[in-house]
């Protein structure tokens, strides 16, 4: 049995992936789960796991970039002959960037303001603040153009694509991102998450009740 170095490093990059897509999964899920909640307290969990794996996507974007620098520079040296100036590799550098800097502008404040919001609220029925926060649009298309758009990715760094077709499929990943954002939050708006208006007087009545 031969290990070398390259293979190696390949899981290690792979590894990072996985880990990063699951993250992202949990994350779509809290967004579902949050934008459908009856009342602050379903939130405050949501909330707590989105807060503590937001951090974490920066790291994840600077090992992948780091350990696929250590993977093209090896394989410099194999029959495989990656180069920096591959257009697959340009383009997987430059989509890897953008999205963390729409990330960074994007969801890191947005996702701040909601964590902030659901900790400071009381028990009880989802205010129309939070509510609007849990459904902004700006956050469902950001994680989504995201998610697909490293999903372009990893179509980059399986088909290695040349230069000129290498843009266009974290550029289809985006789109794909875009159309599920909006299916998604138009279910919203036609009362997918539930009857909320009804869901928040059943609340204000149990309250009473106990009262
Ligand atoms: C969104 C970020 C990224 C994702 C999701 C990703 C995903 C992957 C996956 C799934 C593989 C395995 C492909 C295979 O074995 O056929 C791989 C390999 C590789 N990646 Fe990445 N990667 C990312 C970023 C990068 C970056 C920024 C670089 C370069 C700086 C890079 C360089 C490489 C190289 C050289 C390989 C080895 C390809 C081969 O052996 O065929 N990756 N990547």
């Amino acid at each position: 049995m031969r290990i070398d170095l390259f293979g190696v490093v390949l899981f290690l990059h792979i590894t990072v992936v996985i880990i990063a897509f699951a993250m992202a999964g949990v994350m779509h899920t809290a967004l579902q789960a949050m934008a459908r909640a009856g009342t602050v307290q379903e939130l405050r969990s949501w909330s707590k796991a989105m807060h503590r794996i937001e951090p974490l996507f920066p790291i994840m974007a600077l090992l992948l970039l780091g350990l696929g620098s250590w993977l093209v520079h090896l394989g410099a040296h194999t029959d495989d002959g990656f180069r920096f100036s591959d257009g697959w590799i340009i383009v997987s550098i430059v989509t890897l960037v953008a999205v963390e800097a729409a990330g960074g502008a994007v969801l890191a404040p947005r996702g701040k303001k909601l964590t902030g919001l659901i900790e400071h609220a009381p028990d009880g029925p989802v205010s129309d603040e939070i509510r609007a926060a849990t459904t902004d649009p700006a956050v469902w298309y950001a994680a989504h153009i995201t998610t697909f758009a490293f999903l372009g990715v990893v179509f980059l760094m399986t088909a290695k694509p040349t230069g000129e077709w290498a843009w266009l499929f974290p550029t289809i990943g985006a789109v794909v991102g875009v159309v599920l954002s909006k299916l998604q939050l138009d279910g919203l708006g036609r009362g997918d998450a539930g009857d909320v208006p009804a869901q928040r007087a059943a609340v204000e009545s149990a309250q009473k009740s106990r009262a």
